[in-house]
């Protein structure tokens, strides 16, 4: 039978990401809506480790299934690292993604191009079944953009101008952002542990 990998998030926009770049793996990958599981984890944590290792043992305990669960933010310079690990919940609870957005472009309004610098990041756990548990981190680098700009992507993508391509993440095809990002960093680092695990 082929061993199971729970993918512990309830965001679309990852998840997709994740099944897509996790689709090499011979692991039947898996979501909570699939696994009937419907678990609120307070991401209360003061680091990326903390909150992504609380939403792994979370599932993991719930499914007893090898989970994978990400924490990720993006940090900008000018904020002096804001909002970092607070950036699902940057300018209050229950904003959409677009109002999240236009919050941090206000923040950043007088700053020009050259200082707004900005690393989005992404911290991996993998948690399996006897309890082990590996982290992966994976990083990218770009520039909070003046406007919002392209429709692919979701979150803060529409605003992340990534230099090297001359375009914001969200004007990116999926497989180039997969590429370049730092989901895609860190999955493709906890992908060879895994490889090596089954
Ligand atoms: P969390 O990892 O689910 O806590 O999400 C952190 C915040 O960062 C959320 O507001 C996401 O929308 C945002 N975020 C995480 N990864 C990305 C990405 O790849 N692109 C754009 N925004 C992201």
């Amino acid at each position: 039978m082929t061993k199971r990998l729970l993918i512990a998030t309830g965001n679309k926009g990852k998840l997709a990401e994740f099944k897509s770049l996790l689709r090499g793996l011979h692991l039947e990958l898996t979501d909570p809506i699939q696994q009937g599981l419907d678990i609120v984890v307070e991401e209360d944590g003061h680091t990326y480790s903390e909150n992504a290792m609380k939403k792994a043992l979370a599932y993991a305990g719930a499914s007893g299934l090898l989970t994978l669960a990400d924490d990720s933010g993006l940090e900008v310079d000018a904020l002096g690292g804001a909002p970092g690990v607070y950036t699902a919940r940057y300018g209050g609870e229950g904003l959409t993604d677009g109002e999240r957005v236009a919050y941090l472009l206000e923040q950043i309004r007088d700053i020009p191009w050259e200082k707004r610098t900005a690393t989005f990041r992404c911290i991996i756990v993998v948690q399996d079944a006897s309890g082990t548990s590996m982290e992966f981190e994976g990083i990218c680098k770009g520039i909070i953009a003046l406007y919002p700009k392209g429709e692919n992507g979701f979150g803060y993508d529409p605003i992340f101008y990534y230099p090297p391509a001359g375009m914001t993440v969200a004007e990116l095809p999926r497989e180039v952002k997969e590429e370049i990002s730092h989901r895609g960093k860190a999955a493709r680092a906890a992908m060879e542990a895994l490889k090596a695990l089954i």
